[in-house]
């Protein structure tokens, strides 16, 4: 059996994520806030911070007894989970905020791929892929902390495709304005702009770019240190 681990796999492009997983017959772990984790039955959908340290740890560990006893390792890696938090200037963010958005955007992840490494799990993966975004490119107002954990993510992306080459792939999605509740979030008249400057007129699905994470996870076999833009065209001057 092969094993997959999804951050944010309760909305959106993670949902995605992990049920195109699980058409493959992938056993497939997800973590988010939104899933308790069953007191009894071990479940696949377990509860995860990444603002927060210890449910990070906890989350590994409950992921890896899964995986023991199905004698399992994870292949693959979708690092999805992210949040813009409440839009506001820089100016009116407090310290501890930008942090927490960083670490849930950013720094929680590498967190866990330490707690990964230090277990073995990572050693045996086939492929990783980080969900960063367009906006870690272009950067924008009110945004701030968001658009600088997304540039991290992806430049960490490349640093680790290098050191874990050749054995594991590492390659960034960087989606543009894609149908999600975190989409629907940021209102109307944002929406009909993004539509209009954008070269394919529409807002992208969660599955165009579930489909690239599965290719860049399964095929895409030379494909390492890459980031794939999928955004209609909107980064186009
Ligand atoms: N939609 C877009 O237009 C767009 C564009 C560029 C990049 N992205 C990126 O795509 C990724 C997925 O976003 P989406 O559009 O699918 O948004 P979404 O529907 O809001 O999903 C975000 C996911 O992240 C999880 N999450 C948020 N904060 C978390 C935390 N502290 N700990 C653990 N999980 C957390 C959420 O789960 P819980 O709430 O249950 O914790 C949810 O599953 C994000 O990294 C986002 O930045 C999206």
């Amino acid at each position: 059996v092969e094993w997959a681990l999804v951050t944010g796999a309760s909305s959106g492009i993670g949902k995605r994520c992990l049920s195109r997983l699980r058409q493959r017959h992938i056993s497939v772990i997800g973590g988010a806030r939104r899933f308790k984790t069953q007191p009894v039955e071990p479940s696949l959908e377990i509860y995860l911070d990444l603002s927060q340290a210890e449910s990070i740890v906890n989350f590994v560990r409950k992921s890896l007894a899964l995986l023991r006893r199905s004698s399992g390792h994870f292949k693959y890696l979708v690092l999805n989970a992210g949040e813009v938090a409440s839009p506001t200037s820089w100016r009116d963010q407090s310290m501890s905020q930008f942090e927490k958005n960083i670490k849930t955007n950013f720094t929680g992840h590498l967190q866990l791929l330490r707690l990964l490494q230090q277990s073995g799990e990572l050693a045996n993966m086939s492929a990783i892929v980080f969900i960063g975004s367009i906006y870690g490119r272009l950067g924008d107002a009110n945004v701030l902390s968001y658009c600088a954990a997304k540039a991290a993510v992806e430049i960490a992306s490349n640093a680790l495709a290098k050191e874990l080459a050749p054995k594991v792939r590492v390659n960034c999605v960087l989606p543009g304005h894609i149908e999600t509740p975190m989409m629907a979030s940021a209102g109307q008249a944002f929406r009909s702009q993004v539509i209009e400057r954008t070269p394919m007129h529409r807002i992208g699905r969660v599955d165009e770019v579930a489909e690239v994470v599965e290719f860049l996870l399964t095929s895409g076999t030379f494909i390492t240190g890459s980031s794939v833009v999928v955004d209609g065209g909107y980064q186009l001057r």
